[in-house]
């Protein structure tokens, strides 16, 4: 082989060993994780601890969560245009409505939706308590 050959696929390899997990860690979130409500609007409660690397460490799908993402690449908050972004005391009830994307029961892409189903199938480690996510106030 070439010398100049063998410098290439030197430099293609070194390229994937550093190149691509950058680009897998390029939308990594944080393993631990602070939620409050949208930018303005006023907390009544505390806000919540959410470790997100120990949900993915349970197997539980990026898409479980999130659910209207069209690809784990485009996966973005919940609180944005078109989602869970009226965290208005009006649309508390509202399935689309930025209280009901973390409380709602019947979905399990909630926090308190699949904590219950957990709780039901014998997991006591999932918590359901509105102090156990909101701790201090
Ligand atoms: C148990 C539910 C759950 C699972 C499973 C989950 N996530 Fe998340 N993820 C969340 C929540 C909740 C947030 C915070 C959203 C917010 O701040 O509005 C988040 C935030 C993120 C963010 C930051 C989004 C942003 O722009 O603020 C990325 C990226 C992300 N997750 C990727 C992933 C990937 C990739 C997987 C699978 C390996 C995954 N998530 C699995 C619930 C989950
Ligand atoms: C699709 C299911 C699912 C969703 C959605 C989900 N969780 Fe969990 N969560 C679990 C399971 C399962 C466990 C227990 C993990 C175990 O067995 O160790 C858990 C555990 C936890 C724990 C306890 C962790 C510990 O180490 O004690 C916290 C805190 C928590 N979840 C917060 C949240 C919050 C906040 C949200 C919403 C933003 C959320 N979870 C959404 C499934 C879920
Ligand atoms: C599994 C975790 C979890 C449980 C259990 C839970 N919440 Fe929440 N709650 C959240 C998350 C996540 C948010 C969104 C982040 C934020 O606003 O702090 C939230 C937001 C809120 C908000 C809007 C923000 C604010 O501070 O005003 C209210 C009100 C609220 N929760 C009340 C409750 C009540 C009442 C209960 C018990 C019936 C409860 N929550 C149980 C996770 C939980």
């Amino acid at each position: 082989m070439k010398k100049s050959l063998i410098i290439c696929l030197m430099v293609a390899a070194l390229v994937c060993v550093f190149a691509l997990p950058a680009v897998v860690a390029g939308n990594a979130p944080a393993d631990n994780m602070v939620l409050k409500t949208p930018e303005g609007v006023k907390m009544t409660k505390a806000e919540v601890a959410f470790p997100h690397k120990a949900h993915v460490d349970t197997k539980i799908d990026c898409m479980t969560c999130h659910h209207k993402a069209e690809s784990q690449d485009a996966i973005t908050g919940c609180a944005v245009e078109g989602c869970h972004m009226d965290a208005s005391k009006a649309a508390k009830k509202d399935k689309k409505g930025f209280y009901q994307a973390f409380h709602s029961k019947k979905s399990v892409a909630s926090c308190l939706g699949c904590h219950k189903k957990e709780k039901k199938a014998g997991n006591e480690k999932a918590p359901v308590s509105c102090k156990a996510c909101h701790p201090k106030k």
